[in-house]
């Protein structure tokens, strides 16, 4: 049986729904990461597991106990909330020993656990500060390390690396992934940063509008998204809308412009208009086999790859073209263009996404 489980789960207020009948299973150990653009229903559904806000219908279940009436400090959860408020009068040590200082852990474990939590978020040698000396990221750093110093059964993670430095927040990932494995604590990671995302999580729950639009490893939902809006959230990706001409056994012929391309489908019913996606890093210049020729309209550089578009008959088409070799043709030049059909997508046209809206 799953560790945590969201049964049925909506939210309304007033007649605006914030979440719309959401079910969810997440594994003991797990790293779930809800995934979604900012108004999606990411904080609405934690806030719930947490218990701070109560759903409109619909049960969740906690390690098999029903929970959804059951108070916050009841849940045994550890929360790092998006706007996460430290105490100012107290130390960063105080802050961290704060919650096991309640749970009446003595003082010698109280200690070692919160040297061990800030080692762990790089914060060793920082306990005697107060949070107003300290950097935003570093604020956010001792969130956290309050939320791992309780070695809470479920760790709920609101955007918390949300003011970290890029490189820092890299480092995070990975840091913050092999804590989380270590000790085994089941979590869930809100996040609109894809890359966290991926780099972090068990399974990603793409969300929009208020359901899940795709629930899979980081692999699937970059590999194979399941709606238009998976595929065109997460990564860049060039899309043409096309029409379905035929449906073979593996693949559809799809009319994008005038050009027949073939899709494999899958298995997915496609049929009528449909989107066709390929990932700008799948499309590749070629000279002798060349699918399609087209004009270099911009070419930009951004060290491990060039980015280029590429005005073609199927219209402006990306390119990613790894850094290795000589540098790509410049813009205005004509280059040819190819690409495997295994890595073309093909999804039927669907404007009906999501369930926000009024109720
Ligand atoms: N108390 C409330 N009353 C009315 N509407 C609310 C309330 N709380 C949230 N909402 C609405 O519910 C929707 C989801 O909000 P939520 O905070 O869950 O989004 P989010 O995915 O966390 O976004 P962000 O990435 O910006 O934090 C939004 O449209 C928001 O305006
Ligand atoms: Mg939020």
């Amino acid at each position: 049986m799953a560790f945590l489980t969201l049964q049925g789960i909506s939210k309304r207020y007033g007649d605006f729904t914030a979440i719309e009948h959401i079910d969810l299973d997440v594994e003991r150990g797990e790293l779930l990461a809800l995934l979604g653009p900012s108004g999606c229903g990411k904080t609405t559904t934690l806030q719930m597991v947490a218990g701070f806000v109560s759903p409109t219908t619909g049960r969740i279940l906690l390690d098999g106990r029903d929970i959804t009436n059951e108070r916050p400090e009841k849940r045994g959860i550890g929360v790092v909330f998006q706007s996460y408020a430290l105490f100012p009068h107290m130390t960063v040590a105080g802050n961290v020993g704060f919650g096991l200082e309640m749970r009446k852990v003595r003082r010698k474990e109280r200690e070692e656990r919160v040297a061990e939590a800030l080692s762990l978020v790089r914060l060793k040698g920082l306990g005697h500060r107060y949070p107003k000396e300290l950097s935003g990221g570093q604020r956010q750093r001792v969130a956290i390390a309050r939320a791992i110093a309780m070695e809470p059964e479920l760790l709920l993670l609101d955007e918390p690396m949300s003011n970290l430095d890029a490189k820092l927040r890299e480092e995070m990932h990975i840091e913050l992934r092999a804590i989380q494995k270590r000790l085994g604590i089941t979590t869930i990671l809100v996040t609109h940063d894809q890359v966290e995302a991926m780099t972090m999580s068990d399974r990603i729950a793409v969300m929009h509008r208020g359901v899940i639009a795709q629930l899979s490893t980081p692999y699937d939902a970059y590999e194979r998204p399941a709606t238009p809006f998976a595929s065109t959230f997460l990564g860049r990706t060039n899309a043409f809308s096309g029409e379905v001409l035929r449906r073979n056994p593996r693949c559809a012929e799809v009319d994008v412009a005038g050009t027949t391309l073939h899709v494999p489908h899958e298995g997915r019913h496609v049929d009528g208009a449909v989107h066709v996606y390929i990932r700008p890093e799948k499309v590749h210049l070629a000279n002798g086999d060349a699918r399609l020729r087209g004009r270099i309209a911009t070419r930009v550089f951004v060290g491990n790859q060039w980015l280029l578009e590429v005005d073609t008959e199927l219209g402006k088409l990306r390119v990613a073209q790894p850094n290795h070799g000589a540098p790509p043709p410049e813009e205005g030049h004509e280059v040819g263009l190819a690409w495997t059909d295994d890595d073309l997508r093909v999804l039927t046209q669907d404007s009906s996404e999501g369930a926000h809206g009024h109720a």
